[in-house]
């Protein structure tokens, strides 16, 4: 696509601790983007990041914020995994519909990987809430999305500085 604004959407998808906030932190100031992290946001509002209603609440909160940036021309930076084709598709489309560019990363680890993981963020303490166990993950690798090649031909490419996906 031609992008009408110099502004552009960055999705980033993968299951917990395949490394999206440490990717999203590290393209913040290339881009430059805001980086909307869910899980900042409900922990700092005093609400438990298992707490699916709320989930549902501020992920649609903050995507009504992303809208108003991208409109502004700021680029942003969503990092809270999009593990369903369909919230995906919301994304590329809703900002294709502000002229703005979107690339989607998707961190593929394997699932052993991310168990060792989030077993090392649990017990360093960065991680606060209830603990990832393996059965956590075992479950969420049912449900997890993975996008397809058709799917990734769909989004723009990636920032030049920054040139590979994932
Ligand atoms: N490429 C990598 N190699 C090794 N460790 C990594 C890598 N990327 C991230 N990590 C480590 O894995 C843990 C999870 O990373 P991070 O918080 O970025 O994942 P996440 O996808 O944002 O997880 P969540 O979905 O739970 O927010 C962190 O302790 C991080 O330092
Ligand atoms: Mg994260």
């Amino acid at each position: 696509m031609n992008p009408k604004s110099s502004a552009r959407l960055v999705l980033i998808a993968g299951l917990p601790a395949s490394g999206k906030s440490t990717l999203a932190r590290r393209l913040a100031p290339r881009i430059p983007a805001i980086r909307l992290d869910k899980d900042q946001w409900t922990t700092e509002l005093g609400h438990d990041p298992w707490d699916d209603q709320f989930r549902v609440l501020i992920e649609g909160q903050l995507w009504t914020l992303t809208r108003e940036l991208l409109a502004q021309g700021q680029s942003v930076i969503l990092e809270w995994g999009h593990w369903a084709r369909v919230e995906r598709d919301e994304k590329r489309l809703g900002a294709r519909a502000l002229g703005v560019a979107v690339e989607l990363r998707y961190l593929d680890a394997p699932l052993e990987v991310l168990i060792d993981r989030a077993r090392r963020r649990n017990e360093s303490g960065e991680w606060s809430a209830s603990p990832m166990t393996r059965a956590h993950f075992e479950q969420w690798a049912t449900i997890f999305q993975p996008p397809s090649d058709e799917e990734l031909r769909l989004y723009d490419e990636p920032v030049p500085e920054v040139c590979r996906r994932g």
